[in-house]
């Protein structure tokens, strides 16, 4: 954590309420007085507040409560802190993240927007992206193995997002195979994975995540009205978006790397079974024109999803959209 407003921000938060003297913060931080009150305006543009007392010092008086780097670093407890590329508008995170991998940016590193006029889904589909809160992120990667372990990645970064959620506050969330994450039905977070590929090697990966964090009920566009939910509409109140991106941050640089070592089956078994929505579920898979009904059964060692079909044969299934049928055989 060398930047230092990320210095200055993270001393007077460890403060709390005492005083922090202007020359004790330029000692510690090893910046002159005028370099700190530099610093300190251009916090202030950025929405950070101080109360200054003449031979008392500073402290801080207002933090930011929108998507904000320099508060991800603070929050942040990674040894070796990724690039973080902060915008607060982009056509897309992930399109951001490709050009910077084309350009030759050291991975990894992480695009983080306030919105996206471009926001991409799954199958060429859009991504509503306001700049109410939510969290539109994506996540640089050169990883350098065989093409065909990618099939479980998403799905191993969707069950350690849910791990994550969960410890911010009482939620249920699921991983709806293969890259939606659920709250109760209704659409919470999507990952769109994109990677490029090298004869028999993986050249860079993307890992795109949006997050309806903040965004309150009234404010979804008529057609999502039914389907998303917010973290905020479920808690019934705005949370800390900086605080859970650095622990979203951490997580899955830690998970990235245990997917690199081939060090995840194990906890990817057992936390696939506890976040799966579909399993044991009457759901209908649809590839193109075709439909197949049956019961999840959870997936394969490759991330297919299996579909037990009516003469009890098991059926795997590497891609394809998957909706949970509300009758059925269970
Ligand atoms: C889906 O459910 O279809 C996947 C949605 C993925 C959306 C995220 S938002 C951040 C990143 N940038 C994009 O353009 N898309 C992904």
């Amino acid at each position: 954590m060398s930047d230092p407003e990320v210095l200055i921000v993270g001393r007077l938060l460890q403060a709390g309420d005492a005083f922090v003297s202007g020359n004790d913060l330029g000692s510690e931080l090893k910046l002159s007085r005028v370099s700190v009150w530099s610093h300190m305006e251009r916090l202030r543009r950025q929405g950070f507040g101080f109360e200054a007392v003449r031979s008392r010092g500073y402290r801080l008086k207002k933090v930011p409560t929108d998507l904000n780097p320099i508060l991800v670093k603070v929050h942040c407890s990674l040894r070796s802190m990724p690039g973080i590329e902060f915008r607060t508008e982009i056509d897309s995170t992930n399109s951001e993240a490709e050009r910077l991998l084309a350009s030759g940016t050291p991975t990894p590193f992480v695009v983080l927007s306030r919105s996206q006029s471009r926001g991409r889904g799954r199958l060429g589909r859009r991504w509503a992206s306001p700049d109410t809160g939510n969290l539109y992120a994506s996540f640089a990667f050169r990883p350098h193995i065989p093409p065909a372990r990618m099939q479980t990645f998403t799905l191993w970064m969707g069950v350690n997002v849910c791990e994550t959620l969960r410890n911010f506050g009482r939620f249920s969330p699921a991983v709806k195979w293969p890259n939606d994450i659920l709250h109760e039905g209704r659409k919470l977070g999507g990952m769109l994975t994109e990677a490029r590929i090298d004869a028999d090697q993986i050249r860079d990966v993307v890992f795109g995540l949006g997050l309806n964090v903040n965004i309150m009920p009234s404010q979804w566009p008529e057609e999502l009205v039914d389907s998303a939910a917010s973290m905020a509409g479920i808690l019934g109140g705005k949370i800390d978006i900086n605080r859970m991106t650095a622990a979203l941050l951490g997580r899955i640089l830690n998970a990235y790397d245990r997917f690199v070592e081939n060090d995840y089956a194990e906890s990817f078994v057992e936390m696939w079974e506890r976040f799966d929505l579909l399993r044991d579920n009457p759901v209908t898979i649809v590839q193109g024109d075709e439909r197949t009904s049956g019961i999840a059964r959870g997936i394969d060692p490759q991330g297919a999803l299996r579909l037990e079909l009516e003469d009890g044969s098991v059926l795997p299934f590497l891609a394809g959209d998957a909706t949970l049928d509300k009758s059925g055989r269970r």
